[in-house]
C-alpha cells in the first residue's frame, strides 16, 4: 500500500519517488528531521521553526521568520504543500530540484547555519537517528543523500486537494451563490497566473504585478540575469491564502483586501511590467468592482484545507 494516495483531480506529479521510494517510516524520519533543531548548527532551529503545520506550514503574522541568532529572512516563508507539482522552487525559483530544497536552509546563514559534514556526523553519533536511517535506508553509513531523501518524502507527503474547493470540483457539494460568483470573477481576472485547470493555483511562471517602481528584490533575476527578468516573481499557489497573511514574496500587505486594492489602483508601470496587468485606458491594474471583490473573498475562502491541517498539525 503506497504511504498517501495522489488526489485523481490532480495532474501527475513533476518529482516521482523511483530512486527514493515512499515508505511510512521514510516519511515520519523526514518528520522527525523537519521538527528537529539539530539540523541547525547550534539546534535552535528546525524546518519547523518557520513553517508551522498548523499554518500550512507558513509563518502566519511574520513578514520575515526569524532564523539561528534572530536574524531575519530576506523573504516571507510561504505555506508548504503541493510541492510534487512545482517545477522550481522559492520565490525566485533558485531551486531547481526537489530533493535539493532542504540544502538552502540548511547551509543559509540567516537561517540554520548549519555544515553538512558536521550534522551527517552529528546525526551518525545518535543511535536513534541511525537506527531509523538504517531501517529506512538499509545502510550503515547515513550519507547527506538519505538526509535529503527522508526530507522529501515528508515534503512530498504535504498535499492539500480536500479543501471544500476540491469537493466542488470532485461534485461532493455545491459552492453557495456568493463563492460561485467569486469563481466566475476569478477565472475571468486572475485565473491567466493562478491557473484553476491544473488544480494548483499557479501556472508556475515568473510576472512582474508592479509591486515597485524601485526594486529592492529582483527576484527572477537573482536567476537568470536577463534584464527582462527584473522585478518578477513566481506566481504562489493561492490554497490556503486565508491562513497564510502576510501577502507577497515581502510579506508587504496584511490582508487579502490590501492585495486586492493592490491589483486595482496600486500596480506601477515598469518595462517588465506583465501584459495582462497593463490596459489600453492607461492606469495599469485590475478592474474590480466592489461586489465582484466581495465576491473573490468569499471565494477564496474555499481554498482553505482544514482536513490537510488537522492531519498534520498533531
Ligand atoms: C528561518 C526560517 C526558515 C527555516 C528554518 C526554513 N525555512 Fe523554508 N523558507 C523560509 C523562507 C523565508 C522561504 C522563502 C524563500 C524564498 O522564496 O526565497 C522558504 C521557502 C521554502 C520552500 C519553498 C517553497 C516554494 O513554494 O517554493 C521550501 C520547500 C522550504 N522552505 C522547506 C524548508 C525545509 C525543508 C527546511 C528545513 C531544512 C526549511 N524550509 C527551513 C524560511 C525558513
Ligand atoms: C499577471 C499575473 C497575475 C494576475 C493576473 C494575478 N496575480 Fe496574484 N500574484 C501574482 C504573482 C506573481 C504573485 C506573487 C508576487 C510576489 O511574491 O511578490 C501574486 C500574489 C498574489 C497573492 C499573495 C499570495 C501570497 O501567498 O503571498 C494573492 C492573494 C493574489 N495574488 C491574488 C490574486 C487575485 C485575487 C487576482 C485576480 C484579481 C490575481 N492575484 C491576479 C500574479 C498574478
Amino acid at each position: 500500500m503506497p504511504p498517501f494516495k495522489l488526489p485523481s483531480h490532480f495532474p501527475s506529479p513533476l518529482y516521482s519517488f523511483d530512486k527514493n521510494p515512499l515508505s511510512n517510516q521514510g516519511i515520519s524520519l523526514g518528520r522527525r528531521l523537519f521538527f528537529d533543531p539539530i539540523l541547525s548548527k547550534d539546534s535552535s532551529i528546525a524546518c519547523g521553526s518557520c513553517h508551522h503545520p498548523s499554518q500550512a506550514f507558513a509563518d502566519t503574522g511574520k513578514r520575515f521568520s526569524r532564523g539561528i541568532a534572530g536574524q531575519f529572512t530576506k523573504r516571507n516563508a510561504p505555506g508548504l504543500f503541493n510541492l510534487l507539482w512545482q517545477r522550481e522552487f522559492f520565490a525566485d525559483g533558485g531551486v531547481r530540484h526537489f530533493e535539493l530544497i532542504p540544502l538552502a536552509p540548511l547551509v543559509n546563514r540567516q537561517e540554520m547555519q548549519g555544515d553538512l559534514q558536521e550534522l551527517l556526523g552529528r546525526l551518525n553519533k545518535n543511535t536513534s537517528y541511525k537506527q531509523q536511517f538504517s531501517q529506512v535506508f538499509d545502510t550503515d553509513s547515513l550519507q547527506s543523500k538519505h538526509l535529503l531523501y527522508a526530507l522529501a518524502q515528508f515534503m512530498g507527503s504535504l498535499i492539500s486537494a480536500t479543501s471544500r474547493y476540491d469537493q466542488y470540483v470532485q461534485k461532493k457539494l455545491p459552492l453557495s451563490d456568493i463563492e460561485q460568483q467569486g469563481l466566475t470573477v476569478f477565472k475571468q481576472k486572475c485565473s491567466t497566473c493562478h491557473q484553476i485547470s491544473n488544480q494548483l493555483f499557479t501556472d508556475l511562471s515568473y510576472r512582474n504585478i508592479g509591486l515597485d517602481s524601485v526594486l529592492l528584490d529582483v527576484g527572477r533575476y537573482n536567476i537568470t540575469e536577463r534584464k527582462e527578468d527584473k522585478g518578477k516573481f513566481k506566481v504562489p499557489s493561492l490554497r490556503n491564502v486565508l491562513l497564510t497573511p502576510p501577502y507577497m514574496h515581502d510579506g508587504r500587505f496584511s490582508t487579502i483586501d490590501e492585495v486586492l486594492t493592490h491589483y486595482t489602483k496600486g500596480v506601477k508601470h515598469t518595462p517588465t511590467l506583465d501584459k495582462g496587468l497593463r490596459n489600453n485606458t492607461g492606469s495599469p491594474g485590475i478592474a474590480l468592482s466592489l461586489d465582484e471583490r466581495r465576491a473573490i473573498k468569499a471565494f477564496l475562502h474555499t481554498l482553505t484545507d482544514t482536513a490537510f491541517i488537522r492531519k498534520h498539525h498533531k
